[in-house]
């Protein structure tokens, strides 16, 4: 018998998937231990050029009523109609597996829920990390730990435009420009930029480890748009890369603390190499200290790839998995408010007398700056107000 699934959405990641099956097909329906197609590709548009153009439709109803079609891979992004098309095809059965990072940070745990009832699967692999796996290896390879941190790099669109910053010297705009150009950036960047895409990537990796929904509004996210190359200079006078970090811990009352934040990485920790778009996932755990997952954060064949494994996954898995899940959540009090992050800052000032007084340090080209530990989010405002600061940023210990 041939397992039939359907692709929703035709755009980078969808087209990347269609692509990698047919690629490898031969491969994959060994690991799946049985043959496979592609019966429908959904996508408004039309592709009277697709070798596949006889596959399309405009029309969810023809897969959510057509039982043979069993798995469903959603690459469409956003959260509607992302959402009633997932939760419809959970709803019959039908597993689901989704690079939809909006969709799980939003709704996983309705979704997951709806998985269950019916038996099946709602699986999220390339939610965060692109072609890295996260997902499976924190809920199965390492299920026999207590997880008590995590950190990463999580948006490979902000990490390449650091990166062209620190290596090339480009404007900001510039290497936003080319991360678009190169398929890497979401619709509408900001999202990026601004952090929320790394924030709804570290939610679902904090619902995964600790059991509760986290949502995007709870957890403090701060993007790069703010980042000046004088900033990346005096960084790395400092000995110290800025990376947008996105991390979760958990406190020694129980609460976690989530937050997304430009920060400066000491380049002797193992993140602070980690280039381009690339993404870099850091766990900590009792059993293994600390394990490092790294590899591509974005594009078409990397995010496939997980797409592909996790269809792969829900053709062999005929129940729920149920060591992916996580519960629903109305009670925010066991996310810590990001002012309990007390750290090390570094503050860049104009080169005045008040600075110099703080016994701020001045480079040749004239950038001035000033590190202090061990203060809070609060206080590090409060100095920055007192200083002038141009900017201000926590160091990552
Ligand atoms: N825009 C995202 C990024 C895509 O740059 O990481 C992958 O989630």
């Amino acid at each position: 018998m041939s397992v039939k699934f359907a692709v929703l959405g035709h755009g980078v990641v969808g087209s990347g998937v269609v692509e990698l099956f047919y690629k490898n097909r031969k491969s994959i329906e060994k690991r799946a231990g049985t043959e496979m197609d592609i019966k429908y590709i959904l996508d408004l548009r039309d592709f009277p050029d697709s070798p596949y153009k006889d596959k399309f439709t405009k029309d969810f109803n023809d897969i959510l009523n057509d039982d043979e079609v069993t798995a469903v891979a959603e690459c469409m992004g956003g959260v509607e109609p992302a959402f009633t098309f997932v939760k419809a095809c959970l709803e019959k059965g039908k597993s689901v597996s989704t690079s939809n990072k909006e969709l799980v940070a939003e709704k996983g745990d309705i979704l997951l829920a709806a998985a269950k009832a019916n038996n099946c699967n709602f699986f999220f692999e390339a939610s965060v990390g692109g072609a890295i796996p996260i997902i499976r290896p924190l809920h199965r390879c390492l299920a026999a730990n207590d997880i008590d941190k995590v950190a990463g790099i999580l948006n490979g669109t902000t990490n390449f435009i650091l990166t062209k910053m620190y290596n090339d010297n480009m404007s900001f705009a510039d290497a936003l420009a080319l991360a678009q150009k190169l398929g890497y950036a979401e619709k509408n960047p900001t999202a990026d930029v601004e952090g929320h895409d790394a924030c709804r990537k570290i939610c679902i990796i904090s619902s995964l480890v600790f059991g509760k929904h986290i949502y995007p509004s709870s957890v403090f996210t701060k993007g790069i748009s703010e980042i000046d190359l004088a900033d990346v200079a005096a960084a790395d006078i400092l000995g110290h890369a800025i990376k947008l970090v996105a991390s979760v811990r958990r406190l020694d009352d129980g609460r976690i603390l989530p937050a997304v934040m430009p920060m400066l990485v000491p380049h002797e920790n193992i993140m602070a190499g980690v280039n381009d778009v690339f993404n870099a996932v850091l766990v900590y755990g009792d059993g293994i200290d600390q394990a490092m997952f790294y590899g591509r954060g974005a594009g078409k064949l990397p995010t496939a790839s997980a797409v592909m494994g996790d269809v792969i996954e829900a053709v062999k898995h005929k129940v729920t998995v149920f060591s992916q899940t996580w519960t629903s959540s109305d009670d925010n009090s066991f996310v810590a408010p990001v002012n309990e992050l007390c750290t090390k800052w570094y503050f860049r000032v104009p080169a005045d007398c008040e600075s110099v007084a703080e016994g701020a340090y001045t480079d040749e080209n004239g950038i001035s700056f000033i590190t202090e530990e061990n203060l809070s989010f609060d206080e590090a405002a409060a100095k920055a107000e007192k200083l002038n600061a141009l900017a201000f940023l926590p160091v990552l210990d």
